[in-house]
């Protein structure tokens, strides 16, 4: 069996790891709010209608950044309909998935939640149907201290102190021509820049993250990213990326290594943010925000997005196995190794819409791809090192050349972790950690996802066949340490090192 060896070198460093690549994503549509978070029938209903199951099962992904409340549902939203009593709110038609909004959710108890699940609130605009006006009070609503309209209007709902929201998204996918109120980027960079102005006027303390494209297969695709930061400059400081992945070919190999295009559409869009920055003259340079992304192929027929005029209705809701919680911590791993590039990134969703996590009625599912996320969750802090692999790999389909093993790395305060996956559908690896001007002095934690194939899933019936165990096999010898992992598993090794060398 051949030796994957990966040299990590305490002086190859890319960039400290931003938090906000850990965000997750919550949006109205289908039963990610109403039955998902939110949901005051359920017997885990607490106090404010938060479900308590869900919320505690959501703390141990430690989400960061959290966007709200789309999506494309963000592109026909008037807050104004989410505020103040709950049975003044209005029942709205809603048109990015054809239901109806009942409003009972909106800002107030989305920072409410946030703030109980240690969420950094991240808010997208309407920059569809919604004018460049309506943005800016929302600001005005959220940051504002009291003694202006809408400040005043947030402490008669309950807030005095405002909400601090720092990132604000001027719209989204406005590239796509399924979005409401989609429009060319010429136009839609105007109405961005001018929403801008007055977000950033009413509170410049925010950050704004402009739309990319939404999709790297439409063929505005970088024209519509250039044209719009070039001409909103350095009112933006991220431009967003989207990216959903699956394996409709069932060709796991050539799946595993999306990774590669993955990393490839970070590299394209920085590339692209760079030459903004040198036609603009700026000193500013301009970060990505990966504001979407995830596994999204069994449900994107027309039905699956089509609430038939009621809400709470069982969209989008993908079932996902084992070799998509590989890809999902391939997804980690290409953030952490373009840490110098991406500062925000959001799992597009969190509970039952494309989520971790899936509630029926009163019960609650964890999926195959929430155990990867919550291993990273326990392993994020400090500064992404180069992971440099030597070993194996196989020629695929349509993403090249991949090693067998998929890895990054952070080196921490006293720690080093190294996140490992094994694309081999049939062989264990031997992998070998060759740390350089780093002492491995122990094992602080090391665990490991993996079940018996490619397809193994979690299901309500059956709802332990994938978890994360110990990885007990590490031998730590010669400054190196030394395991094998299974076929198709991800592992996340925590090494306890000395920080003097
Ligand atoms: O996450 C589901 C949908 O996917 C979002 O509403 C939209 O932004 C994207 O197309």
């Amino acid at each position: 069996m051949d030796v994957t060896r990966i040299c990590l070198d305490r002086e190859y460093l890319i960039a400290p790891v931003d938090p906000r690549i850990f965000g997750g994503f919550l949006e109205h549509i289908g039963r990610a709010v109403y039955e998902g978070v939110y949901d005051p029938q359920s017997k885990h209903a607490d106090e404010h209608g938060f479900r308590n199951d869900v919320l505690s099962s959501l703390k141990d992904l430690a989400f960061t950044a959290m966007r709200y409340p789309g999506g494309n549902f963000a592109s026909g939203y008037h807050w104004m309909d989410g505020i103040g009593p709950l049975s003044t709110r209005p029942v709205v038609q809603e048109l990015a998935s054809l239901s109806i909004e009942p409003n009972q959710f909106g800002t107030d108890e989305f920072i409410l939640l946030a703030r109980k699940m240690n969420w950094i609130p991240m808010i997208t605009g309407n920059l569809g149907t919604g004018t460049p006006e309506e943005a800016r009070n929302w600001v005005e609503y959220c940051n504002r201290p009291v003694g202006t309209r809408f400040s005043d209007l947030r402490a008669k709902n309950g807030s005095v102190e405002p909400y601090d929201v720092k990132l604000w998204g001027l719209g989204n996918e406005m590239d796509g021509p399924w979005q409401q109120g989609h429009v060319p980027a010429d136009l839609y960079a105007i109405r961005a820049q001018q929403a801008a102005k007055l977000m950033k006027d009413t509170d410049p303390s925010i950050e704004l993250v402009v739309c990319g494209s939404a999709e790297i297969g439409l063929p505005t695709y970088m024209e519509w990213d250039r044209t719009v930061l070039e001409y909103v400059g350095d009112y933006a400081d991220y431009i967003s990326l989207h990216r959903y992945v699956g394996n409709s070919t069932g060709d796991t190999a050539d799946y595993l290594a999306v990774t590669n295009s993955i990393d490839q559409q970070i590299e394209v869009m920085d590339g692209l943010c760079r030459y903004a920055q040198a036609k603009l003259r700026s000193r500013k340079r301009y970060y990505l925000a990966f504001d979407e992304w995830n596994v999204w192929y069994r449900t994107q027929d027309a039905e699956s997005v089509n609430g038939h005029g009621k809400y709470a209705q069982h969209l989008v809701e993908e079932e996902y196995n084992l070799e998509d919680a590989l890809v999902v911590a391939g997804f980690l791993n290409s953030f952490i190794r373009h840490a110098d590039m991406v500062k925000i990134a959001n799992l597009a969703q969190i509970v039952n819409v494309l989520a971790p996590i899936l509630t029926r009625g009163d019960r609650i599912l964890l999926q195959s791809i929430y155990y990867p996320i919550a291993l990273y969750a326990q392993r994020r802090e400090g500064v992404a090192l180069q992971a440099i692999i030597r070993g194996p790999g196989y020629e695929s389909k349509n993403y090249g050349f991949v090693h067998t093993i998929d890895a990054s790395a952070i080196l921490g305060k006293g720690v080093l972790h190294v996140f490992l996956i094994n694309r081999s559908e049939t062989e264990p690896a031997t992998v070998e950690i060759d740390p350089v001007g780093i002492r491995l002095k122990s094992i602080q934690s090391a665990e490991l996802v993996s079940a018996a194939s490619a397809a193994s899933c979690n299901t309500f019936e059956k709802p332990d066949t994938i978890h994360n165990h110990n990885l007990s096999n590490i031998k730590l010898a010669d400054q190196k340490a030394t395991m094998q992992l299974p076929p198709l598993c991800v592992a996340a090794i925590s090494f306890v090192i000395d920080d003097k060398i």
